[in-house]
């Protein structure tokens, strides 16, 4: 249930999902779209990474589970509450991004990421990070945060490139497989020069 609040929402409820989730294009041929049934077997092959397993504990098991997340991506677009894209190039699945923990009343979220083995190191990340956030403060949002463990060096990179600054570490936040971890947590925010 919402709660009562004696402020206006930043973003009405019933303003964001006016549509269907929009496709984002970004520099260098990206292209954001919904996530569609096939490509649940490259989704569920990047978890057999060994980076992307290690930074996202959360993980699926078998492509019908991964088609049920798709159906939860696609739920989530249309209660307002997360948006998950795939990150393509010439209809290649290259990585996903993703938009959660969706609070619309004070307009933040936050964001999620991974990129494919084959593609990382050319700017994938930050740029469709960036044309997130562009689509995300053009739909009224205020603030966009992101957490990664004091360890991964390749998300900071992302996140300092696409103007989410560093606002501090959060001390032993988060549990992955070798134990807790200190959490950088970075943002941006809409009225933060570009
Ligand atoms: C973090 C990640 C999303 C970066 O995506 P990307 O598209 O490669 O981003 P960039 O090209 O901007 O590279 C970012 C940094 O990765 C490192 N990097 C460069 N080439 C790389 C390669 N081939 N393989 C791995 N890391 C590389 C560099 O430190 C780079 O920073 P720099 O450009 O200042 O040198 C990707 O490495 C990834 O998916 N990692 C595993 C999952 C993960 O960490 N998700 C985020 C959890 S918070």
């Amino acid at each position: 249930m919402r709660r009562a609040l004696v402020t206006p929402p930043t973003i009405p409820a019933g303003s964001l999902a006016t549509g269907p989730q929009p496709e984002l294009p970004a520099p260098g041929g990206l292209l954001l779209r919904p996530w569609q049934d096939i490509d649940a077997g490259v989704f569920l092959g990047a978890y057999r990474d060994p980076a992307i397993s290690r930074w996202h504990t959360r993980q699926p098991e078998s492509e019908d589970e991964v088609r049920e997340w798709f159906a939860g991506y696609r739920r989530s677009w249309q209660t307002e509450t997360g948006v998950s894209w795939a990150v393509t190039r010439d209809g290649e699945v290259l990585g996903r991004m993703a938009l959660n923990s969706v609070d619309l009343d004070d307009g933040v979220g936050g964001i999620a990421y991974w990129v494919l083995p084959a593609a990382r190191g050319a700017g994938v990340a930050p740029r469709a990070l960036t044309a997130l956030a562009s689509w995300a403060f053009g739909a009224g949002f205020h603030r966009l945060h992101l957490n990664h463990s004091t360890h991964n060096e390749a998300s900071c990179r992302v996140a300092t490139k696409a103007g989410f600054r560093l606002e501090g570490t959060k001390r032993s936040d988060a549990v992955h497989a070798d134990g807790r971890h200190d959490m950088h947590l970075h943002a941006r925010l809409r009225t933060d020069p570009v």
